[in-house]
């Protein structure tokens, strides 16, 4: 892992979406559509403003960008304003000319028995584009990537999962209180997320502090499965000053 730090967590921002922007227009030029992971959350809410301020104020295009969303809560219904859908359309998908047939997001309102297919599906669709050009990853304080909570495998795909007690205290506050954040979720896999050509991790402020040297400076292991990005050859994690404070 290679870390950059910057003093605030905007400039950090700014910098990715043009990283992001820069990648789109050159797989453009090459007629080849650009196939990005994306995350929620509140780690890439500035990247997004900023890429909609280029779509709007630069002429950036999305009409060749294919999205795949890491995870949604299961079950959750899309209209729903805490369901990741939802944060999409709000944040990005509403503001920008992406087609609707291009973004994917896992289905958080399908039947329990009907998991499993979609998961297999989600995998077969992200490897038809070629596989994933770009992935934006967040990182919360169990050292989850995606909603791959400790005691995910490396070879894990897309698949449902339990989230940590630690991760729906963490969302209590948007749901109004522990009792009505879902217990499950669907999440893109370890495997499908290091499959990605190039990886861009997110952390903003002091509470992400103890668990970014974890991951960077900690021996790899299924109880932080952000580690299993060590053995990943592009990736980088954006730090400001506060993220990155613990390091050595
Ligand atoms: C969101 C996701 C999660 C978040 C992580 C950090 O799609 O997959 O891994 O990235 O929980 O969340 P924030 O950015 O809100 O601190």
């Amino acid at each position: 892992i290679h870390n950059v730090e910057f003093p605030h967590y905007s400039e950090a921002s700014i910098a990715v979406a043009n990283e992001i922007a820069n990648l789109i227009k050159e797989k453009d030029k090459k007629g080849e559509y650009c196939v990005l992971g994306l995350a929620t959350g509140s780690s890439p809410i500035k990247v997004y403003e900023e890429l909609v301020r280029l779509h709007k104020e630069e002429g950036l295009s999305f009409k060749h960008v294919v999205t795949f969303n890491l995870d949604e809560y299961y079950p959750m219904d899309k209209k729903n304003l805490q369901s990741y859908n939802h944060f999409m359309q709000e944040h990005l998908f509403a503001h920008i000319d992406i087609k609707d047939e291009n973004i994917h997001i896992p289905n958080g309102e399908l039947a329990y028995e009907d998991i499993h297919d979609f998961c297999l599906n989600y995998e077969e669709k992200i490897a038809s584009f070629g596989g994933l050009d770009l992935q934006l990853l967040g990182i919360g304080r169990t050292g989850h990537i995606g909603f791959n909570e400790p005691g995910s495998h490396f070879n894990s795909g897309t698949r449902i999962i339990t989230l940590d007690h630690i991760t729906r205290v963490d969302a209590s506050d948007s749901f109004l209180g522990i009792d009505n954040v879902p217990r499950r979720a669907i999440t893109m896999g370890i495997a499908t997320v290091r499959k990605a050509k190039r990886i861009i991790l997110l952390a903003w402020g002091q509470h992400k502090a103890e668990i970014v040297k974890e991951t960077i400076e900690g021996e790899i292991s299924s109880e932080v499965p952000a580690t299993y990005l060590q053995s990943h050859e592009n990736t980088t994690f954006i730090l400001d000053y506060e993220a990155g404070s613990q390091l050595t």
